[in-house]
């Protein structure tokens, strides 16, 4: 049988694109769509379409109310967790595609969907090659001893960092912390300037008209230097695949999984 996905965040450019994928998915059903500004519009018509037969809800809440399977949500970081834990309590499975969250955050939403039994799959960055990025640069991390990570966007973006970024430098702290900058407490000058520390990696957040989103890290060693970058386009097409992928497996996950990649190298290994 199909499985019934919602969307939420579905008039958003992640979210309709994502939408308009399930809608083309035969194994797939789009059973709920979530917008502030259009509810109660047909998403058809919301699409530039024919009706559909399918209100725009409000709410997460009204949309978890038509029973879901799986909840897809690419909205706002001040919304993002609660809609997250209100699934879980009902039992849907949920993708977190909306960046924004720490790692306590994290914490209570795999605590929550370990004690329901409920697979919640999350990830910084769901496109395949931005999750190759992750994979080379962990490699990377045991080879060389010394990192930074830059994480451009647009100017109107107002998380920092990019979830791209911040999962990039939370799986960097799994293999090691870099060691030869001078420590924090003895930087002379304005210590911001040195970025954000997440899990020991420095951070930095360049918000600028002219960027869609890229993540770059930049790994030093005496005497050469090795850059690892992803660059998005201005499309959100590449995001829909690996979202999918997500739904389609996310039955099969108890608790929490962070990372497309797992999934990914999971899916490669059999
Ligand atoms: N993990 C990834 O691969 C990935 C990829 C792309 C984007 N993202 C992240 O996904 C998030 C969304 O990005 P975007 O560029 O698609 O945003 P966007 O274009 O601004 O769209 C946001 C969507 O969410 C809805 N929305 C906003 N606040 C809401 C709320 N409180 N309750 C319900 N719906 C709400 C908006 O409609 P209304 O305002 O009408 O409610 C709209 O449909 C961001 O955090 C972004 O960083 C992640």
């Amino acid at each position: 049988m199909a499985l019934r996905v919602g969307v939420a965040g579905a008039t958003g450019w992640t979210g309709r694109a994502v939408a308009e994928g399930v809608l083309a998915s035969e194994d797939l059903t789009l059973a709920a769509v979530v917008a502030r500004k259009v509810a109660g519009q047909d998403f058809g018509t919301v699409l530039g379409r024919d009706p559909i037969g399918l209100a725009v809800d409000g709410t997460v809440e009204a949309a978890l109310a038509r029973g879901l399977d799986v909840l897809v949500d690419y909205t706002h970081p001040t919304a993002v967790k609660a809609h997250t834990l209100a699934a879980i309590g009902k039992g849907v499975a949920v993708i977190v595609g909306t960046s924004g969250l720490v790692a306590a955050d994290y914490a209570e939403i795999e605590r929550a969907a370990g004690a329901k039994g409920v697979g919640v799959i999350a990830s910084g960055n769901f496109s395949v090659t931005a999750n190759l990025l992750q994979y080379f640069a962990e490699i990377a991390a045991r080879f060389v001893p010394d990192w930074e990570v830059f994480d451009y966007a647009k100017a109107a973006k107002p998380d920092v960092p990019s979830g791209t970024a911040q999962q990039l430098a939370e799986r960097l702290a799994e293999v090691g912390r870099p060691k030869s900058a001078t420590p924090i407490d003895r930087t002379i000058g304005p210590k911001e300037a040195r970025g954000a520390d997440i899990g020991g990696t420095r951070v930095h957040s360049i918000r600028l008209p002219g960027y869609v989103i890229a993540c770059e890290a930049q790994f030093g060693a005496p005497d050469e230097r090795l850059t690892i970058r992803h660059d998005a386009g201005s499309g959100a097409g590449p995001y829909v695949a690996g979202t999918l992928l997500a739904v389609r497996k996310v039955r099969s996950v108890k608790g929490l999984l962070r990372g497309l990649d797992r999934l990914m190298f999971a899916a490669n290994a059999g």
